[in-house]
């Protein structure tokens, strides 16, 4: 699969902007606030209905007009698609596929699956556990539709439960029978979720850690561990349990959407291969022994652990059939050489399919693929 053509209108502060692509590596070039990060984003755009950056949508068009307009060919095992999406002001977005307009956009996602790797996602380390969430579930559901569909109605139900405690409390009457039919929704969507995260957790644990170590040279290892409330007790009996207390604070709080996912770091590690994969090998289990990432990562390390689950997540939603693109926003950032020098060179395998990067600057990244030049294009922006 691959973006062939792309063209903006008034997107953020791009006018007018049509680019072709390469299959492989396209380098986005510019300086400072030219639009390269705005450029990577209508591609994201473009494949997950979404901004990565700004979720406001309306925000996304650019000053002073009335509408943007995004378009997007690819190619999918030998057929093309036409992606057109409007969006004018004030009004909700479309998305037109070959010239028949979509009625649902969450049908779109996983069709034309993506990554994306940028500075702001420190966010995903030092964040709340909510960033995390995002993480395993944009991860998920571009696998299985299903997985979304039971997110979407667990959090309508959570919603809904939420409303009724709060009634409760106002009215200082309770309406078990409710509250039932609202546990009932909320254990059945809640386990499904459930499940799927920890088997999703557990695909992703080897390809970060082969990842991980080959950007790391294994100077130190890392891990991460899934921390649910449903890891010890089945969900009827959490709800039972806390419901006194979710009445008194007026929301539920206990269920998965409590879930999240603990990354650590064995820093200075003696760089022998037993030793690093020894220390941290299950996400499940309690073998993860290391401090915490967010306190102890460098921040190189911290983003090659960024790097690494990114790409087990691609790794997660690649089939044979197609791989996803991959978007990495100012390349380099916080990479010594080394680890710069490793990743463009995963990129340039054969594992990965088309790529974008951005750098304010083409010397580094031609210094970088010098011989390769058959593999990648500039775009000066
Ligand atoms: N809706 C909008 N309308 C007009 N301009 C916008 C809109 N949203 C964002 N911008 C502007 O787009 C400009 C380019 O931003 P972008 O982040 O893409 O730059 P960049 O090339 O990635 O720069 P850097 O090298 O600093 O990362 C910014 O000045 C930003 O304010
Ligand atoms: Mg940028």
């Amino acid at each position: 699969m691959f973006l062939g053509k792309i063209s903006l209108l008034n997107f953020k502060n791009h006018e007018n902007l049509a680019l072709n692509f390469n299959k492989k590596i396209n380098c986005i070039i510019g300086n400072n606030g030219v639009g390269k990060t705005n450029l990577l984003d209508a591609i994201y755009y473009l494949c997950l209905t979404k901004s990565y950056f700004n979720q406001v949508d309306q925000q996304n068009i650019l000053f002073k007009k009335d509408f943007f307009r995004l378009e997007g060919s690819f190619k999918k095992q030998g057929e093309s698609f036409e992606l057109v999406y409007k969006l004018p002001a004030n009004k909700r977005k479309e998305l037109i596929i070959n010239e028949t307009p979509l009625t649902k956009l969450s049908d779109h996602i996983g069709n034309f699956p993506a990554i994306i790797i940028s500075p702001d996602d420190g966010q995903l380390i030092t964040g709340s556990s909510e960033e995390r969430r995002r993480f395993i579930d944009n991860t998920i559901s571009q696998v299985n539709h299903e997985y979304l569909n039971q997110l979407i109605l667990y959090n309508k139900v959570l919603a809904q439960r939420n409303a009724a405690l709060k009634r409760f409390a106002e009215t200082r009457s309770v309406d078990r029978v409710l509250i039932e039919s609202y546990d009932q929704q909320i254990i059945n969507a809640g386990i499904k979720i459930y499940e799927a995260r920890k088997i999703a957790i557990q695909k992703l644990y080897p390809a970060f850690q082969s990842f991980y170590r080959q950007l790391s040279f294994e100077r130190e290892a890392v891990g991460f561990t899934y921390q649910s409330q449903l890891n010890e007790t089945p969900f009827d009996e959490l709800l039972k349990k806390s419901f006194d207390r979710d009445l008194m604070l007026q929301r539920t709080d206990v269920g998965i959407h409590k879930d999240d996912i603990e990354f650590f770091i064995t820093p200075a590690l003696k760089p022998q291969a037993e030793d690093s994969s020894s220390v941290l090998k299950s996400p499940l289990g309690d073998l993860a022994v290391g401090v915490k990432l967010k306190k102890f990562g460098s921040q190189g390390q911290q983003k090659s652990f960024i790097i690494a689950i990114k790409f087990a997540q691609y790794s997660f939603i690649k089939n044979p059939e197609r791989k996803p693109l991959v978007l990495i926003d100012d390349i380099f950032d916080k990479l010594d050489n080394d680890r710069s020098q490793k990743l463009v060179e995963l990129l340039a395998g054969n594992d990965f399919g088309q790529v974008f990067i951005t750098d304010t600057d083409d010397g580094h990244i031609r210094e970088v693929l010098k011989g390769e030049e058959k593999l990648f294009e500039v775009f000066k922006v």
